[in-house]
């Protein structure tokens, strides 16, 4: 088939399945959907390929720093195994479709879906980020094939924030309740941050890039929490919803974007709609400052004794590691006196991070004292000790 008719018949199913508003990673479900087969993270190790030198090592980078290449050897230790009993998984858990979507999703494809006598990786591999690669292996190499030709045949655009979102979201947030009662630990998602975090394959240096994606990633994590709860009710997840509802209503776009009241459907697609907007949105240094400003003058919405302890832990649950994204991108222009700052910063981060001992009148008093440190007019603090994780 001429390249051109193939990627119209690629692009259009692609649109078709872009229209599913809840997220997905490419698993089994995207696959079938699209009609791709995948050809494994080898097919792009050749050290011609991906698996070269410094400017083309990003399957080196992947094999020996990125969890995802070991992210199914979890599921053969002693947690799993204890979350395996109580959920009834007899056999390879990695077999299992309640674990494998995330942990090992090229396991959960059939045959149709690989290219011949392919061995299925066993983490989450090249493909299940960046798409499908059978009909673009070969020439999304060319120099005279441009990149959205190649997007057209199936590869996923992950420099589009929004897309890119969509796919780390599909495995960072939502967990079925009953593999959440079995004992899996709660997920959260922050997308700016776990980008960083996920060892590095590439550049991507463009303006505002912090709260850009930190706001993307919130609103594609309303989203997602508002369509798991219009699929099924769940008190435990209700907390989490108020919180991002809170967090993005009080930013420009989340007050355009977002219904004031509203039933978890019509938050789904408000949600989704901000999601898109904000992937584009460029945020001007005075912008930042505000949105920064505004976060961090928050304290007495913690000291309401009315109101729910369990939605003002999941308020700071998000709210910490929103200034935190703001802040890394003030930091670069700002006169405030940075070691002062973050010192009480990893303080609030701390407090943030004590779950059910969670105490809003703590948590309130310590973001009081970040409001004056950023306003310039904090008392010298002792240091504390760092946070072992940032989530
Ligand atoms: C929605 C995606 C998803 C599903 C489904 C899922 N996990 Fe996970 N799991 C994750 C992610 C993401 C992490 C990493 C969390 C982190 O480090 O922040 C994780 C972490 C874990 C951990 C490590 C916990 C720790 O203390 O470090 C274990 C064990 C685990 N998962 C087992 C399982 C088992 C067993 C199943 C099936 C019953 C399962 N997971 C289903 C996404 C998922
Ligand atoms: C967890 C998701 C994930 C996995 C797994 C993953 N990537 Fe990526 N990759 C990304 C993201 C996000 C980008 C940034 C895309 C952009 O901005 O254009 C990226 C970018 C790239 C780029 C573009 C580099 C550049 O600077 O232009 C290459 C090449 C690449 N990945 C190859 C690979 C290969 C090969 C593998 C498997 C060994 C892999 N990726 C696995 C998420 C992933
Ligand atoms: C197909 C599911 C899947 C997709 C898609 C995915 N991840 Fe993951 N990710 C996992 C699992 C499972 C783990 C846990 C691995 C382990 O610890 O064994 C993980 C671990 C991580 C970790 C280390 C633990 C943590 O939470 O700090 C980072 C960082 C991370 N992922 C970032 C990303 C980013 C960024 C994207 C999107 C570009 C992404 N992931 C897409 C499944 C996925």
């Amino acid at each position: 088939m001429p390249i051109a008719q193939d990627m119209k018949r690629w692009s259009s199913l692609f649109t078709s399945s872009f229209l599913l508003i809840a997220a997905n990673a490419f698993g089994a479900e995207e696959a079938k959907v699209s009609g791709l087969k995948f050809t494994g993270s080898p097919s792009c190790a050749s050290t011609s390929c991906h698996g070269g030198g410094t400017s083309h090592n990003e399957s080196l980078i992947y094999e020996r720093k990125d969890p995802h290449a070991v992210s199914f050897g979890i599921l053969g230790k002693g947690t799993s195994l204890r979350m395996a009993e109580s959920l009834g998984i007899k056999g390879d858990i990695a077999a299992d479709s309640r674990c494998n979507v995330c942990h090992a999703p090229m396991q959960g494809v059939s045959a149709t879906h690989l290219v011949k006598d392919l061995k299925p990786d066993k983490g989450v591999g090249c493909e299940s980020c960046h798409g499908p690669a059978e009909n673009w292996l070969r020439f999304h190499t060319r120099p005279d094939v441009n990149f959205q030709q190649i997007v057209a045949t199936g590869m996923r655009d992950l420099n589009d924030l929004y897309g890119r979102a969509n796919t780390c979201v599909a495995c960072h947030l939502n967990l079925d309740e009953e593999i959440r009662k079995a004992g899996h630990p709660e997920l959260y998602f922050e997308l700016d941050g776990q980008c960083i975090a996920q060892p590095r394959h590439y550049k991507d240096v463009r303006p505002s890039l912090g709260p850009r994606s930190w706001l993307t990633g919130q609103a594609a994590a309303l989203r997602e929490v508002s369509w798991k709860l219009a699929t099924k009710p769940d008190e435990h997840l209700v907390p989490r919803w108020k919180a991002l509802v809170w967090l993005l209503q009080k930013t420009e776009l989340g007050v355009q974007e977002l219904p004031q009241t509203g039933d978890f459907s019509a938050m789904q697609s408000a949600a989704d709609g901000l999601a898109r907007k904000a992937a584009l949105k460029l945020w001007t240094p005075e912008v930042v400052e505000k949105q920064l400003k505004e976060y961090v003058s928050l304290y007495a919405e913690f000291t309401d004794a009315k109101a729910d302890r369990v939605v003002l832990r999941r308020r700071a649950e998000v709210l910490v590691p929103a200034i935190d994204r703001l802040w890394k991108e003030h930091k670069k222009t700002a006169q405030t006196d940075a070691a002062q700052f973050e010192s009480i910063f990893n303080t609030l981060h701390l407090l943030a991070m004590e779950h059910e001992d969670f105490e809003p009148a703590k948590f309130s008093g310590m973001l009081g004292k970040l409001q004056l440190a950023f306003a310039g007019r904090a008392e010298p603090t002792s240091p504390v000790r760092k946070p072992d994780k940032v989530k």
